[in-house]
This record gives structure tokens, C-alpha cells and sequence, in this order.
């Protein structure tokens, strides 16, 4: 089976091989990349090549990605999602922290809203940490009321667990879940699960472990090597196989990655393949 089909997110159809925005800044997610002109073109290029989801954020870079989508894309065409998140900053040694107070996730809304060039954000995930100075369901009511401003359209979650997405769920619809499914994992993340069964997307972040995937001289390589499948492109393969609602986000700065990327939405990995990827982690 092929993963080419679309499912709906945010009412409308996207792909399973999305586009996540982080690496368009400088080294560690912060300031400004060497080549913006060529961030920009590929950007284009990303949606050219029928990429509908575009997953950015205020705090990469902080700001740099967002206004290098808005650069490229804006206006948006009608048929691409663009996502966005609140609830983290950034720390000065690089790291992320919890920034959740009501007057803060405010300004994240009206960042984002300036800096991707929309009157009302079509998808929004908080992005939970621990530690903030709202509680979890505190800041989802904050964020059902820019809903009822007409500030942001639907409201996803990130980085949670099935406890914290049943809480939310039982508050308000939730239209997708962010979180981290790991390449090779024996066991999926529970919460890819509850997606399912809630009949919403669950965008895979950080689906090739920032690269670090692909620099080990392991089972990838060798299966890339036999069946002439680029290692990105079977490693987000293996990882749209595990549920018809996982859609992959992967980072790039390269067009030849970008098209082995979203070559994954083909592959089709009969049992031995994914035996073999499977076991070889
Ligand atoms: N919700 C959250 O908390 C959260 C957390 C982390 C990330 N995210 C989202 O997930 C997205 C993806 O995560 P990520 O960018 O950190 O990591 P990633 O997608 O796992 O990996 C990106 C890295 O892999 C390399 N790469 C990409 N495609 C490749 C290919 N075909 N062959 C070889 N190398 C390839 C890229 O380098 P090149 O530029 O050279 O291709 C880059 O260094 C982010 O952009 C962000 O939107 C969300």
C-alpha cells in the first residue's frame, strides 16, 4: 500500500509527508541562515511539489522562520495548511522553556498573526513542557477564547501524553497531535493510538531524528544500499507505515532531500522490508 492518500487537517486535504520549518534559521534554531534567498526558493519549491503542510513556530529563530514562510508564500494559496505553536520560548543557552502565562500566550498569538501574515492562524499547537505557570487545561481555555476572536482556527496539541490529550479532548476538539515517533521504535508513541481512534492527524516531529538517522552506518544504509531507496526516504516510509493518520514533518535546507522526503508517500514496504528496518534497530 502506497501512503499517497490525503487526510484532512485543519478541514482540508494534506499529504503525508508535510514540511516542519525549524532548520530554515541558523545552527540550534536561533537567528538568521546563511543563504535566506535559497530557503525562500525552496520553500516554493516544497509546496510546488504538493506539500500541504507547512509546521512553523515564533521561537524558531526566534521569528526567522516564520517571516521566511511568509516571505515565500504569502499570500497562502487556499489549499496549504500552515501550523503554528505556542507555549515555549527560547533560553539563552539555546534550550527551550515553558512560557505560558496568559499575557504571553497572547503575545505568541499576535507574534505569529504579524509574522506569517494572517488574520487568524489556521492551526495552532500548544506545545506543552513542564513547569509553566499555567496548568494544561488553564492554557487551552486561553486558547478556546482567541478562537471565539477569531485569532486562531483550530487548536492542536504537542508533546503530550494520552492522559493530557484526553483532558484536552474532553474540553474542546482537538484537531491534531504533534509528538515525537521514533524511527524503529518497537512500541509506537500510546497517544499515535489515541489518534486513531479520535480520527485526527498525528504529525510525526523530528521524524529523522535531526539527521542523526542518517549519519549512523547501520540497517538504513545497508537497505538503501540493497534496495536503491534513499535511507530518509525508507525511514519516513517505515514510519507512515505504523498508521494511516501519521504524517511526517521533516526538516531540510536541500531540494534533493526535500524530494527524497516526499518520495516516502510511495514507497510501498512489503513484509520483509519492514521486517528488516524494523529489526535491524
Ligand atoms: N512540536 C515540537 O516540539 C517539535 C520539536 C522538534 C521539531 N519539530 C518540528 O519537526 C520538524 C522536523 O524536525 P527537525 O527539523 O528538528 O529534524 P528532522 O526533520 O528529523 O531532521 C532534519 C535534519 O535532517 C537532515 N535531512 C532532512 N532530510 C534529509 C534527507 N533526505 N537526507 C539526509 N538528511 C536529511 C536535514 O539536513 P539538510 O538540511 O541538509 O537536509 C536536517 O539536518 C521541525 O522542523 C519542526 O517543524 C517540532
Amino acid at each position: 500500500m502506497t501512503h499517497a492518500t490525503m487526510i484532512t487537517l485543519a478541514g482540508r486535504p494534506v499529504g503525508r509527508v508535510g514540511y516542519g520549518t525549524m532548520r530554515l534559521t541558523g545552527p540550534n534554531a536561533l537567528g538568521e541562515p546563511d543563504r535566506p534567498d535559497e530557503l525562500v526558493a525552496l520553500l516554493r519549491t516544497a509546496v510546488d511539489s504538493g506539500v500541504r503542510l507547512i509546521d512553523t513556530a515564533g521561537y524558531y529563530g526566534p521569528s526567522v522562520a516564520n517571516r521566511l514562510v511568509a516571505r515565500a508564500l504569502a499570500p497562502y494559496p487556499e489549499e496549504l495548511v500552515i501550523a503554528t505553536k505556542i507555549g515555549a520560548a527560547r533560553t539563552p543557552d539555546g534550550g527551550f522553556r515553558p512560557d505560558t502565562s496568559p499575557e504571553s500566550l497572547r503575545r505568541q498569538v499576535e507574534q505569529n498573526l504579524r509574522e506569517l501574515r494572517l488574520d487568524c492562524l489556521p492551526l495552532v499547537h500548544f506545545r506543552y513542557l513542564p513547569g509553566g505557570p499555567t496548568p494544561f487545561l488553564d492554557v487551552l481555555s486561553l486558547m478556546i477564547d482567541f478562537q471565539r476572536e477569531g485569532l486562531i482556527g483550530e487548536l492542536g496539541l504537542s508533546h503530550v501524553t494520552v492522559e493530557q490529550f484526553d483532558q484536552a479532548a474532553a474540553l474542546t476538539p482537538v484537531a491534531s497531535v504533534e509528538n515525537q515517533a521514533r524511527f524503529g521504535a518497537a512500541e509506537p508513541d500510546p497517544v499515535l493510538a489515541r489518534t486513531a481512534e479520535a480520527s485526527i492527524p498525528y504529525l510525526a516531529y523530528r521524524p529523522l531524528e535531526n539527521g542523526a538517522l542518517l549519519r549512523t552506518d547501520g540497517p538504513l544504509r545497508r537497505l538503501a544500499g540493497e534496495t536503491g531507496i534513499a535511507p530518509a526516504t525508507l525511514a519516513l516510509a517505515w514510519l507512515l507505515d505504523r498508521s494511516p493518520n501519521l504524517v511526517v514533518i521533516p526538516g531540510t535546507t536541500s531540494a534533493d532531500h526535500l524530494a527524497e522526503n516526499l518520495a516516502a508517500a510511495d514507497v510501498v514496504l512489503d513484509d520483509r522490508l519492514r521486517h528488516a528496518l524494523t529489526e535491524g534497530n
